[in-house]
């Protein structure tokens, strides 16, 4: 088992939902945190919450590119990037004001790509290092009679740089995995105004991707977990 004590850690999206669980749960077992939001209160509650010394935060919004590339270029010493900020969307093509889609590229897939160009070198600096990509089951399975047609399309894009990334690193010591959950219990829908309850019966909790992403992060260097998905198979 690969240990995580003392691994220097970004999670973007880090204050809410999946990302602010997996920080905690990664502080616990002794990582180095650096938190990532666009909100400075929302950043300083949970950096209150992460376990143990040393950690840090880092604030841009993936919608202004100049300060992405400012701050996400300015942090060094990392080990694992977890690439999990996203935003949700749905419903039908034509309702979606055309404005609204650069704010969805940047904020699930543009991001993402840039964060990663900008972390590169660091990370290629360490032993051994980790990119986790969360992506989507609606970024691998278009369902029937329920539309998200751009997050979809941009989920998938999260999928392709994942394998194209991980092809890239093949043999080297930087391990590139993709994480593809289904829905969880978290205020991913209500941000935007859908109307789901937190607890729709097709969710799960997002302490078990936590869990998995955890399983993933910690197998010997020689093994990767190249892609899991994690799904309600109870409620399809
Ligand atoms: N919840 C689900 O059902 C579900 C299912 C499959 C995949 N996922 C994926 O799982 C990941 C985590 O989602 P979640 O459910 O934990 O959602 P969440 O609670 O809404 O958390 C999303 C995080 O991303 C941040 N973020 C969003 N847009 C950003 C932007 N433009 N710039 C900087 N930060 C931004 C949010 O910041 P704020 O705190 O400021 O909003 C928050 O920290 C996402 O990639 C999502 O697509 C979610």
């Amino acid at each position: 088992m690969y240990d995580l004590k003392e691994k220097k850690v970004l999670v973007t999206g880090s204050t809410s939902g999946l990302g602010k669980e997996l920080a905690i749960e990664l502080s616990k077992l002794g990582c180095k945190i650096i938190v990532h939001g666009r909100n400075q209160d929302r950043i300083d509650g949970v950096m209150k919450l992460l376990d143990g010394e040393g950690h840090s935060f880092v604030m841009c919004d993936f919608n202004n590119e100049t300060d992405l590339i400012k701050e996400m270029g300015g942090l060094g010493g990392l080990d694992i990037l977890i690439n999990n900020a996203g935003m949700w969307q749905e419903g039908d093509t034509i309702d979606i004001l055309p404005e609204d889609i650069p704010t969805l590229t940047n904020s699930n897939l543009t991001g993402a790509i840039l964060t990663t160009r900008l972390l590169l070198p660091s990370l290629l600096k360490s032993d051994f290092s980790q990119i986790l990509n969360v992506s989507s089951v609606a970024g691998v399975e278009i369902p029937s009679g329920y539309y998200h047609t751009v997050y979809s399309a941009l989920k998938w894009g999260v999928q392709a740089f994942t394998e194209a990334l991980a092809k890239e690193f093949d043999g080297k010591n930087l391990r590139v995995m993709g994480f593809y959950p289904g829905g969880m219990e978290t205020e991913f829908f209500k941000k935007v105004g859908m109307d789901y309850a937190t607890h729709e019966p097709w969710m799960f909790d997002s302490k078990e991707s936590v869990e998995a992403i955890i399983f993933m992060l910690t197998r010997n260097p020689k093994v990767s977990v190249k892609r899991m998905d994690l799904i309600n198979h109870l409620q399809g």
